[in-house]
């Protein structure tokens, strides 16, 4: 019921505290400093970072309908494991989740996994097919945090604008993929050098903009906020910062993988770095990290979409799209943006924690007196090699295989209740304070 962590460098992005102290939780609630009784349980966290819980607002938990790949229970293991305290995840399951008994299904298989906050996307079509509205208000009553039919564009403008109509008026935001189909035409990787030596079809980085352009336009016109998912090409990042400047209400996410890989990782034709939107190239690469950088990009959110190892193992037009990023995220954040100085741990963990809570309307993000105790641990300097061995998640499609890590998740607080603890075996350092957390795995 009652704990404190000791001695952390506190990082919470609403109130810019950034200090070494102690943390006090009590009941499931970040508490006002108390006297350590017998129950207390102490977490010593110095040279840790203490952060608000962090949100994955883009994930594919694929349960119902494609357990083979993932389940509510396996994706929230992963999820903890790579300290995240609650994910927002996308409704491309099967059935669609586009009514509140599906919405209902997710939440409450989510509280018999028990590991962390799962807070659905509903459909914005019904089976996201574009062509009939989905039923909003039912799911958003039933608790659906935004829409989106992810996976898919909403290819009619006409479509997009009635939900951005309906979204307004419900107070929820849509999360849109962008994707302009007629010139996707069938492209499996990004369109440039690599595509035309490797041989294979590329989708135009215009593929994406044209969408992005579309869903500005339309946001400004019905007022609805419109979120951006998986941003790829330093011209989506433009819009987007050009939008923020005239007041439009549109916001951005990229993953980790487009902010430290380009297409390059396809150059050996593997179907692990096969992703939609794809992996593109130098100068789009550099320009998301010059968006994170000046805020143009809100979030960073892993786009966690797990295939069986059967479904990638065949060549790579066959190949379904998707990678795993629940459990390299962290790790990928710390050494490609903190540690390179791209960004401030505070600015990483606002990307992390507080942007994304504060897009989805949830009440989380923070480390105020009196806010959920979701926290997530990091420490800066562990190092740790990617092996998908080792992933809670089924998913081991990933082209981090063997990657050095250095800045890891080493606990995961979930409403006050430690949900995962990672062994500092592997770790670099060791210290006599570390010997509290021993046992790695998922509580
Ligand atoms: O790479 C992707 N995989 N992009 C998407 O938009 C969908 C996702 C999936 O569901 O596998
Ligand atoms: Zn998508």
């Amino acid at each position: 019921m009652k704990m404190i962590i000791r001695g952390g460098r506190v990082l919470d992005p609403v109130s810019k505290r950034d200090e070494i102290a102690d943390l006090y939780i009590q009941n499931g609630l970040v508490a006002l400093p108390f006297e350590a009784d017998s129950s207390t349980q102490i977490i010593d966290a110095a040279g840790r970072l203490v952060a608000p819980g962090f949100i994955d607002m883009h994930v594919h938990l694929r349960e119902p309908g494609f357990e083979a790949k993932e389940t509510i229970a396996t994706g929230t293991a992963a999820a903890v494991r790579g300290g995240f305290t609650g994910v927002a995840c996308m409704p491309n399951t099967n059935p669609v989740a586009d009514n509140a008994a599906i919405i209902e299904f997710i939440k409450n298989k989510a509280l018999e996994a028990g590991r962390c906050g799962v807070y659905p996307v509903g459909a914005i079509t019904r089976g996201s097919q574009g062509k009939e509205m989905a039923e909003l208000a039912g799911m958003r009553e039933s608790g659906a945090v935004a829409f989106s039919d992810d996976g898919q564009p909403v290819k009619d403008a006409w479509m997009m604008r009635l939900a951005m109509q309906y979204c307004k008026m419900l107070g929820a935001v849509i999360i849109s993929h962008c994707e302009e189909k007629s010139l996707v035409a069938g492209g499996v990787m990004h369109e440039g050098y690599y595509s035309t030596i490797l041989g294979l079809k590329g989708i135009p980085a215009a593929a994406e903009e044209i969408m992005v352009s579309r869903d500005i336009i339309l946001a400004a016109e019905t007022g609805c906020p419109v979120h951006i998912a998986h941003i790829s090409t330093a011209g989506s990042v433009a819009l987007v910062r050009e939008a923020k400047k005239r007041g439009i209400s549109v916001t951005a996410e990229v993953t980790p993988h487009h902010f430290s890989l380009t297409d390059g990782a396809v150059a050996d034709y593997s179907t692990n770095a096969k992703v939609n939107p794809p992996l593109r190239g130098e100068a789009d690469l550099q320009a998301v990290l010059a968006g994170l950088a000046d805020g143009t990009i809100d979030v960073i959110a892993t786009d966690h979409a797990p295939h069986t190892y059967d479904e990638k193992n065949v060549e790579f037009d066959l190949a379904p799209f998707g990678m795993v990023g629940l459990e390299t995220a962290v790790g990928l954040v710390w050494s490609e943006l903190v540690h390179k100085g791209i960004l401030t741990p505070l600015q990483a963990v606002a990307k992390l924690s507080f942007n994304p809570a504060s897009i989805l309307g949830l009440n989380r993000g923070m480390l105020t007196e009196g806010a959920a105790a979701d926290i997530t641990i990091i420490d800066p300097d562990l190092e740790e090699t990617v092996d998908p061995a080792k992933f809670a998640g089924k998913g081991r499609n990933t082209p981090f295989t063997g990657r050095k890590l250095k800045g890891m998740p080493v606990m995961t607080i979930v409403a006050g209740e430690i949900k995962y603890q990672r062994s500092q075996k592997s770790g670099v350092r060791s210290r006599e304070s570390e010997v509290r957390s021993q046992n790695e795995g998922t509580v």
